[in-house]
């Protein structure tokens, strides 16, 4: 077996094929492919209530017998992985928990645990207790107490090999750029089989969404937030939009309060194939080629040519169903990491309201209606403007002017009112849903909204719980 040897050096990335030592870098033409997750994230699919890990205890023979053949001709993998159970099963692919056999043989500085001046990682702020390292279980713990080093973790993420090897490549290259980014995912290394990559991650413990988000006070939820938007601000500091912000894409551990953004299998960097939209504009400019449009000039048309020959507007809508920003719904050209808002906006929706999921649309135009109900159809025409699209409707249940969030969530939740702590949750929402996303508010300012922002008393005092005697 090769010596110590860093597995995440900060050098281009590069995937380990076949053999250990033998290097090389995944270079091939892009085949193209469809980036629309079809399901929201309400679970059929998603595999996710299976990464408990209780779920250890209990392998499935159907899931066995898929490890020993993923095992058997994965050359090497047993070697340097024992597969413990499948823990996701995604639209690109299946992520299995395993044990690193060879752990003690690297140095990982990706590890917290390690002490590294360098590494970034901490907790987001929490109140409550001294935070643990994230990638033990309660196992660990008592294995340490009891024999020595405790196990280490780790998460095989097994993409399709269906995917095209620009889109994988893609996913390895940014979750590299985002390494040491506190609440990011980080990736350890990556294999290549043949046709097969597996990208290694740190393996992290975390809860059903659908087993808290209806018990969550708003404090507790002000924590998830805290750690999400923690993540958020790393990504798109580096100009990294994610584009599929979801609950099963944030691994968040409600013990311990802490959280993890993964998959970047539909992310961008921002700029990426744009092309001028009409938002990006001064409000001037916009407003005269608004009024000389012939939406604007002709009014509503009363019906629409059968063979439209003109060429459909093509925008990249890769997303979830529900989680979609309104840009994206209406085909916007130069998409940005405030797209990615939109969709925390959401999360934090189904918190408040303890509806889950919020919106279920079936299509796009669905998802549009959906919008335009809360909305009303006035912002939702501006909206459309601001993209050089437009927005009609005759559905009779859509109002003009819409409702106000507090409204929808306290209908919701079936209550006459909203506790003070809930109005500031509600607030920050507000920013979070600006239709127009220069508005919206940013990942950095929502770290400093009166909803997330940690004052100098409560970090002192976190200071004091996290410090270890
Ligand atoms: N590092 C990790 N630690 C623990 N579980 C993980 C980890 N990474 C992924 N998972 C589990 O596997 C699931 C699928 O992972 P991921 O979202 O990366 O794959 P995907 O194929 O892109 O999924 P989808 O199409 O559902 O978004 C996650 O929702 C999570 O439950
Ligand atoms: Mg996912």
């Amino acid at each position: 077996m090769a010596a110590v040897r860093p597995r995440n050096a900060r050098i281009p990335f590069e995937i380990h094929h076949d053999e250990l030592d033998a290097d090389e870098v995944i270079n091939e033409e892009d085949h193209g492919s469809d980036e629309s997750r079809g399901e929201t994230q309400d679970g059929d699919g998603d595999g996710d209530s299976e990464c408990s890990d209780e779920s250890d205890a209990h392998v499935d023979p159907s899931v066995q017998e898929d490890m020993d053949k993923f095992q058997n001709t994965f050359k090497g993998i047993k070697e340097r992985f024992r597969l413990i159970n499948r823990i996701g099963e995604g639209t690109f692919s299946t992520v299995y928990k395993a044990e690193d056999l060879l752990y003690d043989h690297f140095e990982n500085d990706w590890d917290p645990d390690k002490e590294n001046p360098n590494l970034n990682w901490c907790s987001p702020p929490v109140k409550r207790r001294k935070t643990n390292h994230p990638y033990e279980d309660e196992d660990d713990h008592r294995q340490r107490r009891q024999e020595g080093p405790p196990k280490k973790y780790v998460a095989i993420k097994k993409i399709y090999a269906t995917s095209s090897p620009m889109r994988i490549l893609n996913e390895l290259e940014l979750l590299h750029d985002l390494q040491n980014c506190n609440s990011v995912c980080p990736l350890i290394t990556a294999f290549r089989n043949t046709d097969q990559v597996i990208a290694i991650l740190p393996y992290f413990r975390h809860t059903d969404f659908r087993d808290y988000f209806r018990e969550f006070t708003t404090s507790q939820v002000r924590v998830y937030f805290r750690s999400l938007f923690t993540a958020l601000e790393a990504v798109h500091e580096r100009r990294i939009i994610h584009r599929d912000i979801k609950p099963t894409n944030f691994l968040y551990d409600s013990a311990k309060e802490r959280g993890v953004l993964v998959d970047f299998g539909l992310a961008e960097k921002e700029g990426t194939e744009c092309k001028p939209c009409l938002c990006q504009k001064d409000s001037e400019r916009r407003r005269a080629r608004i009024s000389n449009s012939v939406a604007a000039t002709m009014g509503p048309s009363n019906g629409y040519p059968k063979n439209d020959s003109r060429p459909s507007r093509r925008a990249n809508r890769a997303g979830t169903r529900g989680f979609r920003a309104p840009e994206v719904l209406f085909k916007c050209t130069n998409q940005t990491t405030k797209l990615d808002i939109w969709s925390a906006g959401v999360i934090l929706l189904t918190f408040l309201s303890r509806r889950f999921p919020f919106f279920n649309s079936a299509d796009d135009v669905e998802a549009m209606i959906e919008i335009a109900t809360i909305f009303g159809v006035q912002r939702m025409k501006s909206c459309a403007y601001l993209h050089g699209t437009v927005f009609e409707t005759n559905i009779p249940t859509i109002g003009k002017t819409g409702f106000t969030l507090e409204k929808i969530i306290m209908w919701s939740k079936a209550v006459n009112s909203l506790s003070g702590e809930e109005k500031l949750a509600v607030a920050f929402l507000e920013r979070c849903f600006e239709l127009d996303p220069n508005k919206r508010i940013s990942a950095k300012e929502a770290l400093e909204h009166d909803f997330l922002r940690v004052d100098d008393e409560e970090e002192d005092e976190m200071e004091i719980i996290n410090t270890p005697e």
